[in-house]
């Protein structure tokens, strides 16, 4: 497994982690394999939300609840979770209160006394930066969360922030798949107006992080689109898994690799957030970590995945 430390923490992290949204009806034993198959392949990274599971901070308590983590077991994990996003409605809240008491939840679900890095969820149209800020200031001096980031954010949106947060926004975390690709295909097809492809969706949100630092999770990176279900031996995707799967057999790892190196192989040292419950998949995907794709080959699986190579 590929490790590097975190720009803006001291944290040495994997660029495969393991997200768990999709935990909540998942058995202790079930949580416990699927948590140790990702620890034996180097995964020491997980990733959780409040809104996660059936009712509120549901699967980090499920987390929790399973792993019943010793003191020198928390340490050697890198825990991440998120606020900002109110389900009943659904509205985002990034103010002070909503922030401070969605971390104080989050801690007493996970069972642990802190939160190495905190993310805010989706933008909040009527975020206030001073507020995030003061919520952002109490909690790293309660020692409560060590580290801050952001999630699905514009750079605009970001710069925002920076305008009150002092502390370093250390990642921002990203829909990416092959096949869903809006942050690296605009600047592909940038200056073709006769594609839709060109337009700018997110401002250069990619260039942006790897100018500032600031590290690309990538959720979602085996859907096609929007939990629409996976690209991975779909018959809507023929090229596609044609080219996954010759590129498998050449590194003589799964076709689940592939998808995860074609990710991986980004020169802006992504994080691969996987939210699979099969601990075979788990370790399938962690095969990705370092597999050496040639430009030649990161390019077909582009194309096979319908992007435009002007
Ligand atoms: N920041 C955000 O806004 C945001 C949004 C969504 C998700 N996330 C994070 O990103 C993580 C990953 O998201 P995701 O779960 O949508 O990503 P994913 O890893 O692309 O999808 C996993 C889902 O696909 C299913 N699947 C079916 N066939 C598969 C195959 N051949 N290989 C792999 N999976 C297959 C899995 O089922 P099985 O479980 O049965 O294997 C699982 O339900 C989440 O856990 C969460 O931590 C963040």
């Amino acid at each position: 497994m590929k490790t590097f430390t975190l720009p803006g923490t001291e944290l040495t992290v994997p660029n495969v982690v393991l997200g768990l949204m999709r935990i909540q009806e998942k058995t202790d034993e079930e949580v416990r394999t699927l948590v140790k198959t990702a620890r034996d392949a180097g995964i020491s990274f997980f990733d959780h939300a409040d809104v996660y599971g059936s009712a509120l901070h549901g699967c980090e308590t499920r987390f929790a609840e399973a792993m019943q983590l010793t003191p020198s077991e928390r340490e050697e994990i890198v825990l991440q979770t998120k606020a900002g996003i109110v389900r009943e409605g659904p509205y985002f809240d990034f103010s002070y209160e909503h922030i401070v008491e969605s971390v104080n939840g989050s801690l007493a679900a996970l069972g642990t006394d802190y939160i190495d890095i905190l993310l805010l969820h989706r933008p909040d149209a009527l975020v206030e930066p001073d507020e995030v800020a003061r919520a952002f200031d109490e909690l790293q001096a309660a020692g409560k969360v060590r580290s801050f980031g952001v999630s699905n954010h514009t750079p605009g949106q970001i710069e925002l922030l920076r305008k009150s947060v002092t502390q370093p926004i250390v990642a921002n975390q990203l829909q990416l798949s092959v096949t869903h690709a809006p942050l690296v295909a605009q600047g592909v097809a940038a200056n073709m107006q006769a594609l839709d492809q060109s337009i700018s969706r997110d401002s250069g949100t990619l260039d942006y992080c790897r100018l500032h630092d600031i590290t690309v999770q990538a959720w979602s990176p085996f859907q096609a689109g929007f939990f629409s279900g996976t690209f991975l031996g779909s018959p809507d995707y023929p090229e596609l898994n044609a080219a996954i799967d010759r590129l498998a057999a050449k590194y003589d790892v799964p076709a689940i690799a592939i998808a995860t190196a074609w990710i991986t192989r980004h020169p802006a040292q992504m994080q691969v957030v996987l939210g699979t419950t099969t601990p075979e998949r788990v370790a399938g995907a962690a095969q990705g970590s370092d597999i050496p794709l040639t430009r030649a080959e990161w390019y077909e699986m582009y194309r096979a995945a319908g992007y435009t190579v002007p």
